[in-house]
């Protein structure tokens, strides 16, 4: 087969030369050809394998380029990277034995291309084009990995204990691509990756954070967690999760399975937004469950403090994932924290004053809240379904009106601390933030609008019932 139509970039034309000029073969690798073959969009990312240096074929091919690129050099990788327009090309030298990125031993070059294709992860990520000047664009595929791409399935090219053995973080890719590409993962393959899954441990998390966020950004992230589940990898990087399942039966009253409800609750959120870190909220909204989960005789199962609990566990699940424990982090634990609330109001009569509350605590995020609570609406009563979307519309309503008449969101307050020290003659006091506090609480409540008037007028009063005297 010829793909010579993936090449038409010139850059390929230029790394052919260049290969030439130093007497080598070099070869298209990697992602680039599977996505070309399964129309997945331009991929950014170009790997370039060559029999000899990679480093010295890098080198080459920026010489050959009108802007002379800088070369990027990785020594104990053994590959080297430049930058063409928007591209990322990759060279490596073919290596006859472990890709594996963390290996202790050296990397071994001098490889032809079937030994670094045997050393590849999966057989759909071996398939190689020959940048060869007579074989341009020859496909090289010894592993039947287009016809992998056909069935969707992921495969690895050699004994999978091998492959796995060799990264152990190709465990997790394998669920990444069969997450991404909806492919299932070839049953030898599976059993292996749940006999060694414990080898997941000498990864860095960094590295496998970046596989969970692939899984997390794809259409149906359900996939993805069913499969660390079912290998057993979920209780290794998120046992918060798998402490989510099964459902516990006392006197006849049972509680929802919350692992199976919250990937529900991901896979919809997911249609409806590509936030990655509203889906991360998604699937931590009730982790909390799990340690605060207790049976009453009277009332059956509670979670009392689910959200409080679960959004403290947000930053210890972020700190020991290695995850940013910045803005994000807090944004997530904010979502966790303030989960339920809206539930209550679609619950419920939805009072303006109970959406001014909301949207007051929740600020800026008010929409994303909203957009989780639905997606939190897994009832298989299609009464009950209606009823709760039915209400969350009022509710969304709801907030525009009152936004409109008393930007509640982001809240200044009509009646500052120094007008009030001004007014009374008072000192910093304890008075001052009563007052402050019984102004806003009449704006939420709807007593007065949040207007300097009103607010000045309640102060003056409230002030006179505290036992302070006006100044004028
Ligand atoms: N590879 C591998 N083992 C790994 C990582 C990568 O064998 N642990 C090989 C695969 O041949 C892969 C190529 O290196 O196709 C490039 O890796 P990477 O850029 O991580 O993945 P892509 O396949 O390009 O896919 P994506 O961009 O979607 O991550």
């Amino acid at each position: 087969m010829n793909y010579k139509q993936a090449l038409k970039n010139p850059i390929f034309k230029i790394i052919s030369q260049s290969a030439k000029e130093l007497q080598l073969d070099a070869y298209v690798i990697g992602g680039f050809v599977r996505d070309y073959i399964l129309q997945r969009g331009s991929h950014k990312d170009i790997d370039i394998v060559a029999i000899g240096s990679g480093i010295e074929l890098a080198k080459q091919v920026a010489r050959n380029l009108p802007n002379k690129p800088k070369v990027q050099i990785f020594k104990t990788y053994g590959t080297a990277m430049l930058r063409f327009e928007d591209i990322e090309i990759e060279f490596v030298g073919a290596r006859k034995e472990s890709y594996n990125e963390d290996s202790r031993n050296p990397v071994v070059e001098n490889g032809t291309l079937e030994d670094d294709q045997n050393r590849r992860d999966f057989t759909i990520n071996a398939l190689a084009l020959d940048l060869g000047d007579d074989q341009f664009g020859e496909l090289l595929d010894p592993f039947n990995g287009i016809q992998d791409l056909e069935d969707a399935v992921i495969r690895t090219p050699l004994n999978p204990d091998i492959t796995y053995s060799d990264d152990p973080l190709r465990m997790l890719r394998a669920i990444r691509f069969a997450t991404q590409l909806n492919f299932t993962i070839e049953p030898n393959s599976l059993k292996s990756i749940t006999d060694n899954k414990q080898r997941i441990e000498i990864i860095t998390k960094e590295r496998i954070v970046v596989e969970l966020n692939k899984i997390m950004e794809s259409t149906k992230p359900s996939i993805g967690f069913l499969l660390l589940e079912e290998t057993g990898l979920l209780e290794y990087i998120l046992p918060e999760l798998t402490a989510l399942k099964g459902i516990d039966e006392i006197e006849g009253q049972k509680h929802k399975d919350n692992f199976y409800h919250t990937l529900e609750v991901v896979d919809n959120i997911s249609k409806n937004t590509d936030n990655l870190w509203l889906r991360w909220a998604a699937l931590l909204h009730d982790i909390g469950k799990a340690p605060t989960k207790k049976f009453h005789k009277k009332i059956g199962w509670t979670f009392h403090g689910h959200e409080f609990q679960g959004s403290k566990m947000v930053y210890h699940l972020f700190k020991r994932l290695k995850m940013p424990l910045n803005d994000k982090m807090k944004f997530v634990q904010k979502m966790v924290l303030m989960s339920s609330r809206p539930i209550v109001l679609a619950e419920d009569m939805v009072t303006d004053s109970a959406v001014r509350r909301l949207v007051f605590d929740a600020g800026d995020y008010v929409d994303d809240l909203m957009t989780l609570c639905e997606a939190d609406i897994t009832t298989k009563n299609p009464k009950k379904f209606k009823k709760y979307h039915n209400n969350f519309k009022i509710v969304r309503d709801k907030i525009i009106e009152v936004e409109e008449r008393d930007h509640i969101r982001n809240f200044q307050p009509p009646i500052s601390g120094e007008i009030i020290m001004k007014t009374f003659n008072l000192k910093p006091s304890k008075e001052i933030g009563i007052l402050k506090e019984s102004i806003k609480e009449a704006i939420l409540e709807g007593d007065i609008p949040n207007e300097y008037e009103a607010a000045y007028q309640l102060m003056l009063k409230e002030g006179k019932r505290l036992g302070l005297k006006a100044s004028t």
